[in-house]
C-alpha cells in the first residue's frame, strides 16, 4: 500500500480513541471514579477522572466509529477502510475509545502515586497515556489486527505516525479545552 494511504489510515483508525479522550473533557464532571478515596494520604485517581467522563467518552468514541463505518459503507468499502468486516468491527469500536480512557486513568494512577496533583504536568505520560491504553487493549483482544495495521512491514509507518501526531493533537485539544473553560490548565 502507498505510504500516504498507510499514514491516513493509521489516523483514521485511531479516531475513536482520540475523540474519546477529548470528549471526556466535555462530558466529564461530578462523581470521581475513585469516589474520593485516598491511599497513603494521596488520591487514587483524583477529581479529573469521573464516571461521566469515562462513560460519555467511550460512548462518544463508539458513536464516531459508527459514523466512520457508515462513511465507508457509502464508499462500498467492505473492509470499512481497515476496521474489518461486519461484525468484527464492533469489538474494535469499543476497544479503541475504552482503551484510550483506561490508559488515561492508568496515567492518573501513576501521577498520584508519584505525588503529582490533579492537572499537574507530567511530560510523556500526559501525551501518551491514552494511546498506550488503546494499544494495550488491542494487543490483548485484537492482536492480529493491531500487528497487521500498525507493526508488520510497511505498516510500522502507521505506528510512527501515531507516535508523532498524538502529542500535537493532545496539545491542540487541551488549548481549546482551556480557552473554553473546560480545563483548568492548558496541558
Ligand atoms: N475527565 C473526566 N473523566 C475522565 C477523563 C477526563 O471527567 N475519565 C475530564 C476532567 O474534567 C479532567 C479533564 O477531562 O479535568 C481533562 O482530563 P485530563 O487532562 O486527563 O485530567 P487532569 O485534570 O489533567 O488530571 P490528571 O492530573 O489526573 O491527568
Ligand atoms: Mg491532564
Amino acid at each position: 500500500m502507498y505510504i500516504l494511504v498507510i499514514i491516513l489510515q493509521s489516523l483514521w483508525l485511531m479516531l475513536p480513541a482520540y475523540v474519546a479522550n477529548s470528549a471526556a473533557v466535555l462530558f466529564g464532571g461530578s462523581v470521581p471514579i475513585d469516589f474520593g478515596k485516598e491511599v497513603k494520604g494521596k488520591r487514587i485517581l483524583g477529581d479529573g477522572k469521573t464516571w461521566r467522563g469515562l462513560i460519555g467518552g467511550t460512548a462518544f468514541g463508539m458513536f464516531i466509529g459508527l459514523i466512520q463505518i457508515s462513511i465507508s459503507l457509502s464508499f462500498n468499502n467492505e473492509n470499512f477502510f481497515g476496521f474489518g468486516a461486519f461484525p468484527d468491527f464492533f469489538l474494535l469500536l469499543f476497544l479503541l475509545p475504552f482503551g484510550s480512557l483506561l490508559g488515561d486513568i492508568l496515567g492518573s494512577l501513576i501521577k498520584r502515586r508519584i505525588g503529582k496533583k490533579r492537572g499537574e504536568k507530567c511530560i510523556g505520560l500526559d501525551q501518551y497515556d491514552f494511546i498506550i491504553g488503546t494499544f494495550l487493549l488491542l494487543l490483548i483482544f485484537r492482536q492480529e489486527w493491531f500487528l497487521t495495521h500498525y507493526i508488520y512491514g510497511q505498516y510500522i509507518v502507521g505506528l510512527i505516525t501515531v507516535i508523532m501526531v498524538t502529542p500535537l493533537l493532545h496539545k491542540g485539544v487541551n488549548i481549546i479545552g482551556y480557552k473554553t473553560g473546560k480545563k483548568e490548565v492548558p496541558w
